[in-house]
């Protein structure tokens, strides 16, 4: 591994880029890609790049708590992506497993919350508890609050929300005329959690692969040709200064 800054002085490097720069975005979300191009390119089984790219979760979680961002949501797995081929989602639901066990401690002390979003009911039982465990056991946290999407499909999100209420409709406990976008927001899986203001996607693709569809309606988006397991506390900074320098303006004209 190449030698680089100290976690510390890339602690401050965020801290004073924010600084110069204006607002921290309240909410960052990262498409997590180019795993299997980052093993590739080194002659590896692509399990090496998804290997590497659990070491980025954690680099990217310590400096978004340094650089005073209150909630970062990572895209890892999609609904789309059951259908690669069952060794690699054998592995990337064996890196999950090891991830819920062996990572949750280490984020606990950090003051990191956990949450997930997504289909969970796909992933075998043990990993559903854990979930479950590692939800209960961070809920009290404040520091920062991690979302993790895993199975998760931003249409099948708002298929299931239109599900909930046209069930609530014909219970007679949701009056269709009073719905709104606040109340069909509530539906969703991010309820409780402010839109994203920044979505990151690494390695050079530009969309959003079924990712918070409803959510990201004015989030600004940073693309990067950065790999996935490439990816740290440089790189999240130079996405928050690009953040800053944008001119949000959600429809309105500026008087
Ligand atoms: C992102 O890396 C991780 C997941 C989608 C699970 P990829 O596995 O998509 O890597 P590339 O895009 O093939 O390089
Ligand atoms: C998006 O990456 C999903 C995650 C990062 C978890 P993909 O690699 O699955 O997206 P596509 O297939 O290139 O659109
Ligand atoms: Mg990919």
């Amino acid at each position: 591994m190449a030698l680089g800054p100290t976690p510390t002085a890339l602690a401050e490097a965020v801290a004073t880029r924010d600084a110069a720069g204006g607002a921290v975005p309240a909410h960052v979300a990262i498409i997590m890609d180019g795993n299997g191009r980052w093993a590739v390119r080194r002659g590896l089984p692509r399990v090496a790049g998804h290997r590497a790219g659990v070491e980025a979760v954690r680099r990217t979680v310590r400096a978004a708590t340094s650089a005073g961002v209150s909630w970062l949501t990572i895209y890892a797995f999609s609904s789309e992506n059951w259908r690669r081929p069952l060794a690699e989602v054998l592995d990337l639901t064996g890196l999950l497993r090891h991830f819920l066990r062996a990572e949750i401690k280490e984020l606990h002390s950090q003051g990191v919350r956990v949450r997930f979003i997504g289909d969970r009911s796909r992933f075998d039982p043990d990993i559903q508890t854990e979930m479950a465990t590692s939800e209960a056991r961070t809920a009290g946290n404040t520091r920062l609050n991690l979302i993790i999407a895993l199975s998760y499909g931003g249409r099948a999100e708002i298929v299931a929300a239109a599900r909930a209420a046209a069930e609530a409709a014909l219970a007679g406990t949701l009056d269709p005329a009073e719905m709104t976008e606040e109340s069909f927001a509530r539906l969703l899986s991010t309820d409780g959690i402010p839109d994203p203001d920044l979505i990151i996607r690494t390695s050079g693709e530009q969309r959003l692969s079924n990712f918070l569809l409803w959510q990201s309606a004015y989030a600004e988006l940073v693309f990067t040709d950065v790999l996935w397991p490439d990816f740290g506390a440089r790189e999240l900074a130079d996405a928050i200064d690009c953040y800053t320098r944008r001119e949000r303006r959600f429809g309105a004209r500026p008087g």
